[in-house]
Order: C-alpha cells, then sequence, then structure tokens
C-alpha cells in the first residue's frame, strides 16, 4: 500500500490560494476528508475534440489533452490527493492506425522528459501500470528513467497506465501466483484477495475511490476491473482536452455527496 499522504496543516492549501476566485469557492464547499485518496481517469475524447475543431489529424486532440494532463496532475496535488492513475493507452489501442500509435508513444516519451522537472519539485512520483513490453525501446526507456528518477517522491504518485488491459493484468498476475503455487512456494488454498492485490500491476497502491470518465461515453473499457470494485463512478459529457480544475472540482463535489456504503447497510438498527 502506499501509505504515504501528504501532511500540512492548513485547509484550504495555501497552493490554491493563486486559483481563480470560482475555483477558491468551489474549494472552500470541500474538506480534506471529503476528498478521494486516489482518483482514475478514463481520458477520453481527444479524438472528437480534434474533430470538432476541423482537425484532421486526431493526434492534435491528444496533444491538447496533454495540457488537461498537467493541469488535473498540479490540481491533485494542491488537494493532496494521494494517487491519481490516467489511463493514457490501452492495450486495444493498438490496433489504431500506425501513425497515431506512433505519434502518441513520441507524445509519451517527451512527456516523461519534459516533465521530470516540475514532478521532482513537487515530490511526484510517476508508475506505470501495463505491459512494458509492448512500449517502443525509445518510450520505456524515458519513462523509465523519469520512475527511477522519481522513486523517492513521496506527496503524491502519478500512475500512467500504458499499453494496459485488465484483463491482460489479471492474466499476467495469475500466471504469476500460478507460477509460485507450481514451485511449492505458495499453497493454492492460502490465496486470498489480498494475494490477487500483490501480483497486479497495482500493487502497493490503494484502489481508486472515484472513477471519472470523460466524453459521456458510460464504459468501464477493460480499466482497473478488480481494483475499482467499490469505486464511485462518474461520467462527464467534458471532452478529455477541455476537462479541466473546475470540472474536477465538479465532480468532488459531486463525489462529496456519494454515500459509499461498500455493500453494508447504513443503519444497522
Ligand atoms: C482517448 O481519446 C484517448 C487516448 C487513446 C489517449 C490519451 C492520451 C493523452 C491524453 C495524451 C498523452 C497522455 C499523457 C499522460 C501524457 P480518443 O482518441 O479515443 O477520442 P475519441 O473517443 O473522441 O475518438
Amino acid at each position: 500500500m502506499n501509505s504515504v499522504q501528504p501532511q500540512t496543516s492548513v485547509w484550504p492549501p495555501a497552493r490554491a490560494e493563486a486559483w481563480e476566485p470560482e475555483h477558491r469557492e468551489m474549494l472552500a464547499g470541500l474538506a480534506r476528508a471529503d476528498l478521494p485518496r486516489h482518483i482514475a481517469v478514463i481520458m477520453d475524447g481527444n479524438g472528437r475534440w480534434a474533430k470538432n475543431r476541423g482537425l484532421v489529424e486526431r493526434i492534435r486532440g491528444h496533444e491538447a489533452g496533454i495540457e488537461s494532463v498537467r493541469e488535473i496532475t498540479r490540481t491533485c496535488r494542491t488537494l493532496e490527493i494521494g494517487t491519481l492513475t490516467l489511463y493514457a493507452f490501452s492495450k486495444e489501442n493498438w490496433e489504431r492506425p500506425r501513425f497515431e500509435t506512433t505519434a502518441l508513444m513520441e507524445l509519451l516519451r517527451r512527456f516523461s522528459i519534459d516533465e521530470r522537472g516540475e514532478l521532482m519539485e513537487n515530490g511526484i512520483r510517476l508508475l506505470m501500470i501495463g505491459d512494458a513490453d509492448d512500449l517502443p525501446r525509445r518510450t520505456r526507456a524515458a519513462i523509465d528513467g523519469t520512475i527511477k528518477l522519481t522513486r523517492d517522491n513521496t506527496a503524491m504518485t502519478l500512475v500512467l497506465a500504458l499499453s494496459y488491459g485488465a484483463r491482460d493484468e489479471m492474466v499476467r498476475g495469475v500466471r504469476k501466483l500460478a507460477g509460485e503455487v507450481a514451485a511449492g512456494r505458495l499453497d493454492a488454498e492460502a490465496i486470498t484477495p489480498d494475494s490477487i492485490d500483490a501480483a497486479l500491476d497495482t500493487a502497493g497502491t490503494p484502489d481508486p475511490d472515484l472513477l471519472i470518465r470523460t466524453s459521456g461515453e458510460q464504459r468501464i473499457s477493460n480499466f482497473l476491473l478488480w481494483q475499482i470494485a467499490y469505486s464511485e463512478i462518474l461520467v462527464t459529457p467534458v471532452l478529455w482536452p477541455d476537462f479541466r480544475r473546475g470540472h474536477l472540482l465538479e465532480a468532488l463535489t459531486e463525489y462529496k455527496k456519494r454515500e459509499r456504503r461498500f455493500g453494508r447497510v447504513d443503519d444497522l438498527g
């Protein structure tokens, strides 16, 4: 578990003083205890964003989406949210035209290098989930370099899901456990939900409390299937490149209203 949570005594956080009054007002309605510890986002709608602007190449939408990645990461850092997981590239996305996958891999490579300074200044650790073996060598080397550089940062964890598919993650996890059983190091009867947690790419990270999907589709798209068992799900029609701090604060205001029961009843009386 990633138990290191940023701690400040000040609420609202001093960093939010620079926000516009509208956002500070939204924040005033939220207490630290109202916030999720982990937010996961299915960043959807980049292609439609580009098309709506008459841009021929979908990659223009992905480029614009990077600014949302920056703003949402900064906002989570300011709000002291421990973990932000972004679904940046799925296993299935390899089926897209070669031009698009190559351009996305290059964007991710550049992002992981360009953001090093800001990640270090803000104590943000980068992690990746997904099948790293699928990534082009240069992209993988850049991401590995940033993961290594930021590994001792404790203020926040930014997790990029790259070449990620929940079923693929589960298959790889089950193989690990099966290998342990076959080698006689693990008794099949001793396998618990915690053993499965530990065999997944997300080992050590708390489950998401809030899952946001942008651009209106009401699907999970093979994202964190095991980990979102009790997550609150929020779908917004806003396309990812338009999704900014105000939209996140709206989502957090909605999250605050949700009653999380984890399968229990409220009042046993
Ligand atoms: C889905 O939109 C989005 C993606 C497949 C890629 C997301 C990537 C980014 C936001 C940029 C890079 C990310 C980081 C973390 C630096 P879509 O293309 O499926 O949109 P559509 O449904 O409108 O076609």
